[in-house]
């Protein structure tokens, strides 16, 4: 094949993944679990570039320097390394959401990026396998792959082969109706990147240790609440992991905050509604946006009173699809 298409969509962890134990394989220190959604996909076009003598990134239709074009090109490194190809590509990217807002634009964008290359270049991946190449762009990535909700394995530490021992899954015996509201409090760059951010939390903050255990007591206990259909600990359990992850990167040095006031404001919002007797949970990643959890059927009217309270747009998601290869590319 000559080039190819794919589309996926971001994620939003309930258990967090917040730092790697390999920054090189971006192996996580800990298990996380996620709800990929129906909203804001991102669509990835790779086409091979024969007489190129590098790759060419455009994103949104504008040629991209730096950063975003270096990891792009490390990414298919890894790709032409295992198909045996040297040609060069051009990678067409378009994001519908800001990115570095929080909103996990990598994980979309090397979840379709993992997909649209390894057709490009004739190797066709199963889904875990895609995962774990995914993985390699962005921890995130990885759960991208698939839609629903989805665990990712850390991995033994101890296993034979780490990098094998390390990709998502989807949950099978989940049997609750989420979905999330996310209030769209800024779109502004993020001051750090989560990269950045995490190695920092890892060497500095005297709470890592501490977040590592409770995160792996949430994980274990979302994963019997979702089996249980139980949306309340649902939105307990992935409200405190949020907010102990927040605890532990603001405790590191210099400390990290994405949080804004505008972002506690929303908070302060969800806490209300609920001793007004909405189910609703607040979760935040890596930039401002806060993601309300609730049920589907009070997802519209979660939405309505969010809009109210904080004066800033919203838009529903709920369960989406796994990455998904266009045809016709
Ligand atoms: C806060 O996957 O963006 O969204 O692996 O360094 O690319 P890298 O990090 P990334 O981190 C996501 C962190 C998070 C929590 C989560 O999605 O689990």
């Amino acid at each position: 094949s000559e080039g190819a298409i794919a589309v996926a969509h971001p994620n939003i962890a309930l258990v967090k993944y917040w730092g790697k134990r390999d920054e090189h394989l971006v192996l996580p220190c800990a298990d996380s679990l996620s709800l990929t959604l129906d909203v804001f996909p991102t669509t990835t076009e790779v086409r091979l570039h024969p007489h190129a003598t590098r790759d060419y990134v455009t994103v949104d239709g504008v040629l991209a320097r730096g950063e975003t074009p270096r990891r792009i090109t490390a990414f298919l490194d890894l790709v032409r390394d295992r198909a045996g190809r040297t040609e060069r590509a051009l990678v067409a990217t378009r994001n519908t959401v800001p990115t570095g807002a929080g909103l996990a634009s990598s994980a979309s964008g090397f979840a379709a990026l993992a997909l649209a290359a390894s057709h490009a270049y004739d190797l066709p991946l199963e889904p875990a396998v895609l995962s774990r190449l995914a993985r390699r762009g962005s921890g995130s990535a990885a759960r991208s792959i698939f839609g629903g909700f989805v665990v990712w394995h850390a991995g033994a530490p101890d296993a034979p082969d780490p990098d094998l021992a390390s990709y998502a899954e989807p949950v099978t015996d989940a049997r609750v109706d989420l979905a999330m509201v996310v209030v769209l409090v800024e779109t502004g760059p993020k001051p750090v990147s989560s990269r950045e951010a995490m190695r920092r939390t890892v060497a500095t903050s005297p709470r890592f240790h501490d977040w590592l255990a409770a995160t792996r007591g949430d994980l274990q206990a979302m994963r019997a609440a979702l089996a249980g259909g139980d949306l309340a600990a649902v939105g307990a359990i992935a409200e405190s992991n949020a907010l102990g992850m927040h605890k532990t990167m603001e405790n590191a040095v210099p400390p990290v905050r994405y949080l804004t006031d505008a972002s506690r404001l929303v908070l302060d919002s969800v806490r209300r509604m609920r001793h007004a007797g909405t189910q609703a949970w607040a979760t935040m990643d890596a930039g401002p946006n806060v993601k309300v959890l609730c049920a589907g059927d009070d997802a519209e009217h979660v939405a309505y009173e969010l809009r109210e309270l904080s004066d800033r747009p919203t838009v529903v998601g709920r369960s989406g699809p796994g990455a998904t290869l266009r045809t016709g590319a």
